[in-house]
């Protein structure tokens, strides 16, 4: 049985970052008219109740230190605020959306999600949670093999959310073949992946793997986001900081992160070297 529960870090700094880049994706999106599929292969929950984990604390040095919005925050942050806000009405931070509940509030009525969760308590909390909406699939499963079946999707729009809880050391090479095989099958792929900030080898060298993977293949080329909040310590243990990798991200996306990231480092650094950084290419 899979230990990793959401609940206890929801809403922290590497929620922002997936959840800000998840919600200017959608909004490029929605721009055009032509329905589009989503797929999220490790949805989690859907929602957390803030105090609903015991010991959960991780949101107060994450989305805690947005909240209320900033008048300063950048457009694609106060853009995913304003996703917070959906839940939560303009007073307390009470609910914390993930990943599947914002795709919900942003899609249209010809849009679909499929989500796949493979913890039966999360799981029924998410079937619960979108019981009856229409276009809203959820897959009790492994998203890894569930994803590759659902490409390319009939109108060729599709965005596909990775983001294991890298618990077990095989997601980090199933990560990497699932992105080679969508990328095979759906070039077009709006492929978006997080991957942790840790002193661990393979969390290190991921992101250039996947930047590997999705050069000269991707149709619209790819970005690498990155936000680290905290320092390595000599213990070798806790979440530095993530990395969004995406491969065909809007063109709007990067010049957008690049005036979000250092504004991000700024309200959730934990030390003086917090930083964002952002790379890009063909
Ligand atoms: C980081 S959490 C997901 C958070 C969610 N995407 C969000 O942003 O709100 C990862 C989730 O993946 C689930 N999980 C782990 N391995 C999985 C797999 N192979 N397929 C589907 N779900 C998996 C875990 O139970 C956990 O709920």
């Amino acid at each position: 049985m899979l230990a990793y529960r959401h609940a206890f870090h929801a809403g922290n700094h590497a929620d922002v970052l997936k959840h800000l880049v998840l919600v200017q994706l959608l909004q490029h999106l929605n721009q055009k008219e032509k329905g589009y599929r989503v797929i999220d292969t490790h949805a989690g929950a859907g929602a957390y109740r803030v105090g609903g984990a015991s010991q959960q604390q991780e949101w107060v040095d994450g989305v805690g230190r947005l909240w209320p919005a900033p008048a300063d925050a950048p457009p694609g942050v106060a853009a995913y605020l304003e996703q917070v806000k959906a839940v939560n009405g303009a007073g307390a931070l009470r609910m914390l959306p993930g990943s599947p509940l914002i795709v919900q509030h942003q899609m249209r009525a010809q849009d679909e999600l499929h989500a796949f969760e493979l913890h039966p308590t999360d799981l029924r909390q998410l079937e619960k949670l979108m019981d009856g909406l229409k276009g809203i699939h959820v897959h009790l499963g492994d998203g890894y093999p569930g994803l590759p079946p659902l490409l390319p999707p009939p109108t060729r729009r599709g965005l596909i959310l990775i983001d294991p809880p890298y618990e077990l050391k095989a997601d980090y090479a199933r990560v990497l073949a699932t992105v080679r095989t969508v990328l095979q099958k759906f070039p077009d792929a709006v492929l978006a992946v997080w991957v942790p900030q840790l002193q661990r080898l393979e969390a290190q060298q991921l992101p250039q793997r996947l930047v590997n993977a999705m050069k000269g293949v991707a149709k619209k080329g790819w970005l690498d986001a990155s936000l680290q909040v905290a320092p390595g310590q000599d213990r070798g243990i806790g979440l530095l900081g993530s990395h969004m990798v995406v491969a065909n991200p809007p063109h709007t996306l990067g010049p957008m992160l690049a005036a979000e990231l250092p504004w991000l480092a700024e309200k959730l650094g934990q030390y003086p070297g917090a930083k964002g950084e952002l790379r890009a290419g063909a």
